[in-house]
């Protein structure tokens, strides 16, 4: 696939996957509008199809908790089954959700404000402002949510949920989750719909959809903001999610500087979130970041590609050298003549399972987060070769939701959103200076 017929593809996988004011991820595992999803979309969009762009995340938007939380599903009245639907979140019974419209109660990585930083580059205009003014103080309110619920006694913020991650079943969960042992009776009834719609053995296993289902349940019976956040059962410093969160902290200061307003609580959060994340996620064994299990109050030795995220967040440049070095030598596996592929954990390692779902395929948002983080340190050709590795990865297989790193076999569900979006990003992309 060249590269003309490939703009056209990935427009036509986003047209199919419209649902009238967002995009579902895919056509039929994920009906409805996820959070990150959409931040991807919209910077795939912004380019493109401006209006679109800006349209998904003021959707997204429109439903967020009067708590600043940005839920990460809002569901749609379309067709389109998908477990947990509506009554299990039970959003409507929680004061702080929208009564207009049902969502989930969790949230997922903070990638919006990079999201609303490149629509407003792409169209830097008085549609571009308006747009820019109305995403201000709803960004705002979401970060001052993480920072004020999340960061529980210290400044790098906590996932409750592995879906909260985005990463669901990543290798870098497998020790707290087991560590919950839930009891039979407190594991909800729950039907599997993801492994009618896609290839079970692509997903997580039953075992992780248990735990899922009990954490859930957890939450929801605190209404998602439970009174003692530190006796919830599950809770990790995630390496992606802090380390997206440094790099939204200072897209929103340069949101503010663009509005004239003031940019320098951002920018002091998004310092100390990164010295933390210098401090306590840092494995010298490993020679990159790591997450932090907060109950077991340790580092979770498992190395993931998504821990390269951290360049986002600039660290201190006399650890960039290493992490290039973990990079190179750990993790990236070579494709066609000038292309490299990051899974989601070494190829070598003993978790590593080809295709399934965050256990070993390769993902295109991660590595375009990785790319972006390389080329903020200066690592540029680096950056390139990812970027070349994503294409060659579509050219072959498609608008894939994940690939086989050594094969390079799509897998999961086909006609994927962010696939589609970032590979239109990745041809012609938006560029911030
Ligand atoms: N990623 C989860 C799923 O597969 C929830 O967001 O449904």
């Amino acid at each position: 696939m060249n590269r003309e017929r490939m703009t056209a593809e990935a427009l036509s996988v986003l047209e199919g996957n419209w649902l009238g004011r967002s995009t579902k991820p895919a056509p039929l595992l994920y009906p409805h509008q996820w959070s990150w999803d959409s931040a991807f979309i919209a910077i795939g969009h912004a380019g493109v199809r401006w209006d679109r762009a800006s349209t998904e995340l003021l959707t997204l938007f429109d439903a967020q908790w009067t708590s600043g939380l940005v839920p990460h599903i809002v569901f749609d009245d379309g067709p389109g089954d998908y477990w947990p639907s509506p009554d299990i979140w039970d959003s409507q019974a929680c004061a702080a959700a929208p009564a207009e419209v049902a969502t989930s109660g969790i949230c997922q990585p903070p990638v919006h404000a990079l999201a609303a930083r490149r629509v407003f580059e792409a169209r830097p205009d008085e549609a571009g402002r308006t747009f820019l003014s109305a995403i201000f103080e709803p960004l705002t309110a979401w970060h001052d949510y993480l920072h004020r619920e999340r960061a529980i006694g210290g400044v790098l913020v906590e996932i409750w949920h592995p879906w909260e991650s985005g990463m669901d079943n990543s290798p870098a969960w497998d020790a707290a989750l087991t560590a919950l042992a839930p009891r039979a009776e407190d594991i909800p009834c729950y039907v599997r719909v993801d492994k009618e719609v896609a290839n079970a053995a692509d997903r997580p296993s039953d075992a992780d959809y248990d735990r899922y289902a009990f954490l859930l349940e957890c939450l929801r019976r605190e209404t998602y903001a439970p009174a003692s956040p530190e006796a919830h059962p599950f809770r990790v410093r995630d390496v992606l999610f802090n380390s997206l969160l440094v790099a939204a902290e200072r897209d929103l200061a340069w949101i503010a500087d663009q509005l004239g307003g003031n940019g320098a609580l951002a920018r002091e959060r998004a310092d100390a979130v990164a010295l933390e994340i210098d401090r306590s996620m840092w494995s010298d064994d490993l020679g990159m970041h790591v997450s932090y299990d907060a109950v077991a109050d340790r580092q979770i030795p498992q190395p993931i590609g998504a821990g390269f995220a951290a360049l986002l967040a600039q660290p201190s440049p006399m650890l960039t050298p290493r992490i290039l070095e973990t990079l190179e030598q750990e993790f990236l596996v070579p494709i066609g003549a000038s292309g490299s592929v990051l899974p989601t954990v070494p190829v070598t390692d003993p978790n590593f399972e080809a295709g399934r779902y965050w256990r070993g395929p390769s993902w295109v948002q991660i590595t375009w987060l990785v790319a972006s983080g390389l080329d903020s340190v200066g690592s540029n050709l680096l950056a390139d070769r990812l970027r070349e590795g994503v294409l060659s990865l579509v050219a072959a297989e498609g608008f894939r939701e994940y690939f086989e790193p050594i094969t390079g076999k799509g897998r999961g569900s086909d006609r994927f959103s962010w696939t589609a979006a970032l590979v239109l990003d990745i041809i012609s992309p938006i560029r911030t200076d």
